[in-house]
């Protein structure tokens, strides 16, 4: 086949992967179920692909107070932040530093991962100059699915987003965070809380929107929170005061979907096979390589340009999702960014039809995320309140959502097939530093009722 030429074979291949990445509202209404099925089991305590972690806090009063530090691990980079309450419901960022975070810190031993950490706090704190003579109370958020048996204890149950480092899953990563403190003579910084990211996004959005009720995750990866009634926990065999407790969902892992040749591909490519299967269909650390698993598959078949010049995209994650968001960013109508983006990558000379191909292929690989994350929404909703009768604000962080153009409109609409007229009652917001003011929030409230 010619370099720039799109045939007949093309336009039905691309109307196959429409068809192929397709999630109907049946599929979408039949997956709300499915959920529904797995929260009920992960609440009763048998075994389930939606984990249902209760996190031992609730939602925050905006009294706490205090000067607190937070650590962010999970994302593409570790970050340390100090963080002032007010005890009037305002949290300010005082100082925060990244750190980039290399593949011998997060896939060799748990040692080099926490001594790693506890260089990073020992940085921050020559750096800031903070009080070698106080005690610094502080918040780890830790985004990976942990068994929580306390507010600041926890065991990691297995890593994801190509994390390995040995000697950590069935850990209580405070012990090994503690450890590493001791190692680096660091002594003025007590644990107070383990947290998920999304515990974080709910918490932190909650003190300025009360009607905020669920906390998401679309970034590397993807999970939910959401507040249950301790009732609804049968799981639970602790004495708790509270009414209520913030459920870390991890959504991620949740496997009833129609995978496809590509998603089966995918999964056998990386370090944690068999696991967080919905994390792989929707998440910022996967769209890019599905995507050029699709393009890999065309040059194999020798449809449309990618026959030739795919060398840059031979490597697993050479693909990567920003590289999508550029592409369908392109609204021109000779699509000349698409172009521009292709020469970066050694393509010239590309017709109109071969980058609205390339255009097609990373929206239907997007829409069927955004279709995804927006129907697991619209399931924990339905579950807290089926006749969706109260508002519901959706604090969302990640760079999926915040950067993919598109995304957000795509999982209102898809929002609007489930709920109709009704989705007036669901807003979805993004929801900044969770990980940071969140877990700030958690380590007040958990120092605060230490004291009681
Ligand atoms: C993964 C983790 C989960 C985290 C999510 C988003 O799915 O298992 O704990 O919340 O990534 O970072």
């Amino acid at each position: 086949m010619s370099y720039n030429t799109v045939d007949i074979a093309d336009t039905a291949f691309i109307n196959y992967l429409t068809k192929l990445f397709n999630l109907s509202i049946g599929d979408l209404r039949c997956m709300v179920k499915e959920i529904h099925s797995e929260m009920q089991k992960g609440l009763s305590g048998y075994s389930s692909s939606i984990k249902m972690i209760p996190s031992f806090v609730g939602l925050p009063d905006g009294s706490e107070e205090g000067s607190f530090l937070a650590l962010d691990l999970g994302g593409t980079n570790f970050r340390v932040v100090e963080v002032v309450l007010d005890g009037k419901g305002k949290a300010s960022t005082e100082a925060s530093s990244k750190y980039t975070l290399k593949k011998k810190d997060i896939q060799g031993t748990g040692a080099q991962l926490f001594d790693f950490i506890a260089e990073c706090i020992k940085e921050f704190i020559n750096e800031y100059s903070l009080d070698l003579h106080k005690t610094y109370e502080l918040g780890f958020t830790f985004s990976f699915p942990v068994e929580q048996t306390n507010v600041a204890a926890g065991a990691l149950i297995s890593w994801c987003k190509g994390f390995t480092s040995t000697g950590v899953e069935g850990e209580d990563v405070v012990v090994l965070l503690n450890e590493a403190l001791k190692r680096k003579d660091i002594n003025n910084v007590k644990v107070a809380a383990l947290v998920n990211d999304t515990v974080g996004t709910l918490v932190a959005k909650n003190y300025s929107v009360s009607d905020c009720d669920i906390g998401v995750i679309l970034g590397t990866g993807t999970n939910a929170c959401y507040c249950e009634k301790m009732l609804n926990i049968t799981k639970w065999r602790g004495i708790s005061h509270r009414d209520s407790m913030i459920i870390n969902m991890e959504w991620g892992i949740f496997d009833k979907l129609p995978f496809t040749y590509y998603d089966r591909t995918l999964d056998k490519q990386t370090e944690n096979v068999q696991d967080h299967l919905m994390e792989k269909m929707v998440s910022g650390m996967y769209l890019g390589e599905l995507t050029r698993l699709v393009l890999k598959d065309m040059a194999n078949r020798e449809i449309c340009f990618f026959d030739r010049d795919l060398s840059h995209f031979t490597r697993n994650g050479s693909f990567k999702t920003e590289y999508m968001s550029r592409i369908v960013e392109d609204e021109s109508d000779t699509l000349s960014d698409i172009e521009e983006f292709m020469k970066e990558f050694g393509f010239i000379s590309i017709n109109l039809e071969s980058k609205q191909i390339l255009k097609d292929i990373c929206s239907i690989i997007a829409k069927r995320s955004a279709r995804i994350s927006s129907t697991a929404i619209a399931a924990v909703i339905l579950w807290k309140d089926p006749e969706l009768k109260e508002t519901h604000t959706v604090g969302i962080d990640g760079s999926l959502f915040e950067k993919f153009p598109g995304y957000c409109d795509m999982m209102y609409s898809t929002l609007k097939e489930h709920f109709g007229s009704k989705i007036k009652n669901v807003k979805l917001e993004t929801a900044k530093d969770g990980s940071g003011k969140g877990a700030a929030i958690i380590a007040a409230i958990a120092a605060k009722s230490e004291q009681e």
